[in-house]
């Protein structure tokens, strides 16, 4: 059997590969290379597809998220609160705004923010509320919306994994006052380099978004604000409009991925598989699983040529960058518990019926 990849992109690029070099062999010709109408074209098709009426691309997820804060104006002494358990950029881009990231842990079962958490870290200085779609799967945004108009604050939600997932019947992005997405090549739908997108509903927030990403320019040479440089090339705007035309197919190929995972891993002691609730469904940015005995796991897996990954062995108030917040061991007893049990498996929509069945087969035997 051929190496089992983590996220076959491989095989997605010889799937698509005729028109993906159509695409980028018509940039190169136009030499349009920034801010070429593939942007344009993008951006509607982002809209349509979500629903949003506003969709701004820009030069990836970290920068999707810090467009967010600029744009609402979050300065020093502000706090956001988000959760301990995601990947570093969602605490980074507050911190490196000089804000706060204020954390509260997670429900158990979905790994995602628990909204009866956030409430009681509401203070006078909260200014937004960052809830993360962990592994494709969105938050309870609704109650989180909720607390958010009670004490008047924004809601971004970080959307980076979740893009194409649903929140009764609405696109993930499209659930809050922003919604932030990455298009980091292994993400659900990922580009060629680093790409990102920002939603909004918001004629004002839309437009200020559109200029920080221009270093905050109006017209040209003239600036209102300072911005920065964050706009996404035209080749991965031309990268993501062919791949948008496939992404239901791969959706569905996903969902298919995750069921057949579940059904075979679902009665095996010490796993739990994941847990999506009715009302919303998961892309599955990763297929994480929580493993008693992980480290055992783990070098079995790889022992037999099967990539594996942690999605995240350390929660983000006991990393060292955070060390500045004050935490210690303890503070945020679930996401804790998680990052020691939980790993993630090869999924993608091109992992074949019969690499599926050997990594069951390794991790069952
Ligand atoms: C939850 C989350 N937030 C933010 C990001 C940052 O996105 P990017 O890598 O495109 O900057 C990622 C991507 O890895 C992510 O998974």
């Amino acid at each position: 059997m051929k190496k089992i990849d983590f996220i076959d992109l491989r095989s997605q690029y010889k799937a698509y590969r005729n028109e993906i070099d159509e695409a980028i062999k018509k940039v190169c010709e136009k030499a349009s290379f920034i801010m070429g109408e593939e942007v344009k074209i993008l951006e509607n098709k982002l809209s349509q597809y979500t629903g949003s009426k506003h969709s701004v691309t820009c030069s990836s997820g970290t920068d999707a998220l810090l467009l967010s804060l600029m744009a609402l104006d979050i300065k020093p002494g502000d706090e956001v609160i988000t959760t301990p358990f995601s990947f570093i950029a969602t605490a980074e881009v507050i911190s490196f705004i000089g804000a706060t990231p204020v954390f509260a842990d997670i429900d158990e079962k979905t790994y995602n923010i628990d909204p009866v958490e956030i409430e009681k870290k509401i203070t006078e200085n909260t200014k937004a509320i960052m809830p993360v779609a962990l592994y494709g799967q969105p938050a309870d945004m609704d109650e989180i919306n909720e607390i958010a108009q009670k004490y008047s604050v924004a809601v971004i939600e970080d959307a980076c994994q979740s893009f194409g997932a649903e929140y009764k019947g609405k696109k993930s992005c499209n659930l809050s006052t922003i919604g932030c997405t990455s298009f980091f090549p292994s993400k659900p739908l990922g580009c060629y380099g680093d790409g990102g997108a920002v939603f909004t509903n918001d004629d004002e927030i839309a437009e200020k978004i559109k200029s920080l990403r221009v270093h905050g320019q109006t017209k040209r040479y003239h600036h209102r604000y300072i911005g920065m440089n964050g706009r996404l090339d035209t080749i991965q705007a031309a990268v993501l409009n062919v791949k948008m035309e496939h992404f239901e197919d791969e959706l569905k190929k996903r969902a298919e991925i995750a069921l057949k995972y579940n059904e075979k891993l679902k009665n095996i002691r010490g796993i739990t598989i994941p847990f999506v609730k009715d009302d919303r469904t998961s892309v599955f940015a990763q297929y994480s699983i929580r493993v008693k005995n992980r480290d055992k796991l783990i070098e079995k897996l790889n022992g037999a040529g099967i990539p594996t990954a942690i999605h995240y062995p350390v929660p983000m108030h006991l990393q060292e960058a955070c060390r500045y917040l004050g935490h210690k061991e303890g503070d945020f007893p679930v996401s804790e518990a998680i990052s020691r049990e939980i790993m993630s498996i090869p999924m993608s929509p091109f992992l074949t019926e019969e690499e599926m069945e050997y990594v069951v087969e390794c991790v069952i035997f």
